[in-house]
């Protein structure tokens, strides 16, 4: 499988710069005259809560971020953090352009991102504002302490960036595609993605090692884990939906949820603390 062959932080510090993108050098023309013109009123209600979800996400994980560069444990790691750091403003900054050329008008990034908050339900907040916020708070209070460090890239990279993303990923433009809406962004979109890969690359490598140094660390994943899978259903699922048994973008709750347990599952087998564990 292919995150069994793991890029240390120097490999992919490399990677990143060889894979540089400019969020405006995306033409977003035709995705701003589909908007106005070319989109059921129930597709275009989707497609803005995934959008504001993507914005709202963005936000997060940029400013919530620098501790993990703080916590660093070698000088490459901390070119490679760095390196994320800077692709995490960038991704925000092109949702931002999308928000004020195609879905509004242009504004602060504060007001794109408070815009998008009003659209988002509670499992949403639950991570993002909760336990994404808390991990980050107790790294930047003690970058050393190598538990607090576990727990935050379990949150951020296995939960949020590989578990969430990419899953988002999978089914936000594989619609767009079929309907043949809004290229720009779905180009722009797979620049993140790209990036994304990249990112999730690290995390599992980082849990990977931490686990093998020290077995007590792999509880921690397992706790939380245990504690964040339920709102992750709840973040899939649009705010609007009742109950488990719903359909969003043209796929099933069962498929989307097979798919991101699908992904987890096999970071989990290479972090050496496989799902069944649990
Ligand atoms: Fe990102
Ligand atoms: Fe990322």
């Amino acid at each position: 499988m292919a995150e069994a062959r793991l890029h240390d932080p120097q490999t992919l510090y490399r990677h990143w710069e060889h894979e540089q993108w400019n969020p405006w050098a995306i033409d977003l023309a035709t995705d701003r005259a589909q908007w106005r013109n070319g989109l059921s009123a129930e597709d275009k209600g989707l497609v803005a809560w995934a959008l504001a979800s993507l914005m709202v996400a963005e936000e997060r994980i940029t400013t919530q971020f620098a501790g993990l560069v703080m916590a660093a444990d070698s000088e490459e790691e901390a070119t490679f953090l760095a390196t994320q750091q800077v692709d995490e403003a960038r991704h925000m900054q092109f949702y931002a352009r999308v928000q004020a050329e195609v879905i509004a008008e242009p504004e602060t990034i504060a007001v794109h991102v408070a815009r998008s908050r009003a659209q988002l339900g509670e499992p949403f907040r639950a991570i993002f504002d909760g336990t994404l916020t808390s991990a980050h708070d107790r790294l930047a209070a003690d970058p050393r302490d190598a538990a607090a460090k576990v727990d935050f890239v379990t949150t951020y990279h296995l939960v949020i960036e590989s578990t969430l993303g990419l899953t988002a990923f999978q089914f936000i433009t594989r619609y767009l595609r079929d309907q043949g809406v809004l290229p720009g962004f779905v180009e722009g979109y797979g620049r993140v993605h790209h990036d994304e890969q990249r990112h999730i690359g690290y995390g599992v490598w980082f849990l990977r090692e931490s686990v093998a140094r020290d077995p007590e660390l792999g509880d921690r994943v397992r706790q939380t884990l245990r504690k964040l899978l339920p709102a992750v259903a709840g973040a899939l699922a649009p705010p609007d939906r009742e109950g488990t048994d719903w359909e969003a973008l043209g796929a099933s709750a069962e498929e989307i949820r097979g798919f991101a347990l699908g992904g987890l599952s096999r970071r989990l087998h290479v972090v050496g603390v496989p799902l069944d564990t649990l």
